[in-house]
């Protein structure tokens, strides 16, 4: 989870938030039957005594049947797949990408290239459409062959290099196999490449993952293939949101990789409105995204490392929400619910990937901040976590792993702990939550080691309802 994603409820950015925020409008009143919870979904038109049944089979019919009143274009503008026509406020990234590239053209070798910024800022946007307009000039087509890899779903270097010879191999026969060794697939792979003598433009997106998983012995290998080809090169373009990822690469590697580099500066708020405005356009009919929407969700991305996905998702978001309200309108009071939804998503799927003991520990600290409506001291908090484990017939573990597993939680945002003296009692920590309370309590009791805990729930109960303790004194969030 990154920590800027914690689940807290909606905050008005302070009145000295960075400009690069934007102008955030008033805050609409929220709703306090959603609240962080899922939107509700709105009655059955025709329902209550003397409704005839509904057969399973036509369950879709009714929302099919609704034409949409809010969206004039195909939803997949909001989509994460998308290719939008322009890049706004990236105009001087594209044209670096694409001077490099240049000497392609001449029949010259590009210089490698390292693209980084956070996530969102249109890394992968840019690479995907210089490419585009690169294999548009009939001579890139002749000379350049493209290859990408979104080296997330490379399993290994042996299946990386396998996959580039085998784009060049003209038939069957020269295919590499799979059961060679490393070596005898990396000489194939060269021979493809000299015998097709072309330039190789290899883009490895998320480059940084290929690295944890495989080391950088592959890098080298393709860093380093020039100077045993002829007629076929390569230039690699590595793309990263790891700022420090070549920090640990050998030396060679590293500065192969960094002959250029192009930084992806986080968007500000202004800039996510234009991106956001494009999309809006071309999605929504008129008049249906009410003033405010559009700047809230640029506001709320800007402030969490100024991510374009993220403001697209709001947005998205929003829009669910108001259709199946069936409002005629996107307000920014839909967006207010979206950021909730979205932030609770992220609180809950963090929590199910905790370790067993460490869920127990962290539903003792929810149980204390809800009994005590405010911090609770490390010393209380092993004991709940004591009597929890053995309700669960479960050993504790020792306080000092549960010490960590306390910094291990503050490190996901899902908690803050400070230090506080207790004068001749030394000093310990305090224990604030830093998300929703009720609902992460209820995440936990979803899960299969914990749900004899499961407190009795009403039907109708999604609210948060202590989402946070109103009079709480710990630390404001930034
Ligand atoms: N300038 C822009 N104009 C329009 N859409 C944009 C722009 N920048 C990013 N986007 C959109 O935002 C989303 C995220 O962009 P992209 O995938 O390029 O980010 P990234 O930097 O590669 O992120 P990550 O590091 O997570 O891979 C995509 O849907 C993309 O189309
Ligand atoms: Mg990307």
């Amino acid at each position: 989870m990154q920590p800027s994603t914690h689940g807290r409820d909606v905050e008005e950015p302070a009145a000295d938030a960075p400009a690069a925020a934007g102008n955030l409008p008033a805050a609409p009143a929220a709703d306090p039957g959603l609240v962080g919870g899922s939107p509700p979904i709105s009655p059955p038109l025709s329902s209550g005594a003397g409704a005839s049944p509904v057969s399973p089979a036509g369950l879709f019919d009714a929302a099919l049947a609704a034409p949409s009143e809010l969206y004039r274009g195909s939803r997949e503008i909001l989509q994460d797949s998308f290719v939008p026509s322009r890049l706004p406020h990236r105009e001087y990234q594209l044209h670096q990408v694409a001077e490099v590239l240049a000497p392609a053209l001449r029949a010259e070798l590009p210089s490698n290239l390292l693209i980084y910024g956070k996530i969102g800022t249109g890394k992968t946007a840019v690479v995907n459409q210089v490419r585009t307009e690169f294999l548009r000039r009939p001579e890139a087509r002749a000379r350049v062959q493209f290859i990408a890899f979104n080296c997330a779903n490379v399993d290994t270097a042996y299946s990386l290099l396998q996959t580039i010879g085998n784009t060049f191999a003209a038939k069957e026969a020269d295919r590499i196999p799979t059961g060679w060794s490393l070596d005898r697939v990396q000489a194939a792979m060269r021979d493809l490449i000299e015998a097709r003598g072309m330039t190789v433009v290899l883009v490895l997106d998320e480059i940084d993952r290929l690295v944890k998983k495989s080391g950088d012995g592959v890098l080298y290998t393709l860093s380093q293939i020039n100077t045993e080809l002829e007629k076929g090169r390569v230039a690699l373009i590595g793309i990263s949101n790891d700022l420090k990822f070549t920090d640990g690469l050998d030396a060679r590697v590293r500065s192969r990789l960094h002959e250029e580099k192009i930084l992806f500066p986080p968007y500000e708020a202004p800039q996510l409105q234009d991106i956001l405005r494009d999309r809006a356009r071309e999605v929504f009919r008129d008049g249906v995204v009410e003033p405010g929407v559009i700047e809230r969700c640029a506001a709320y991305a800007a402030l969490e490392n100024g991510d374009a996905r993220r403001a697209i998702s709001l947005l998205r978001l929003s829009a669910e929400i108001a259709e199946r309200e069936r409002a005629k309108r996107i307000t920014p009071d839909h967006v207010v619910k979206a950021k909730n939804r979205y932030d609770l998503d992220v609180v809950v799927e963090c929590v199910r990937s905790l370790p067993p003991h460490c869920k127990i520990l962290l539903y003792a600290i929810l149980q204390g901040y809800e009994r005590r409506r405010g911090g609770v001291l490390t010393g209380e908090v092993y004991e709940g976590y004591t009597k929890l484990s053995q309700k669960l017939s479960l050993p504790p573990l020792h306080p000092r792993s549960i010490s960590n597993y306390v910094i291990e939680l503050e490190s996901l945002g899902l908690i803050q702990a400070n230090v506080v003296s207790r004068g001749r009692g030394g000093r310990t920590r305090e224990i604030f939550v830093e998300v929703p309370v009720s609902e992460t309590m209820r995440a936990l009791e979803d899960d299969e080691l914990l749900k004899v805990l499961a407190r009795p729930r009403l039907l109708s109960q999604t609210l948060l309802t202590n989402f946070d303790n109103p009079n709480r004194t710990g630390p404001s969030y930034g």
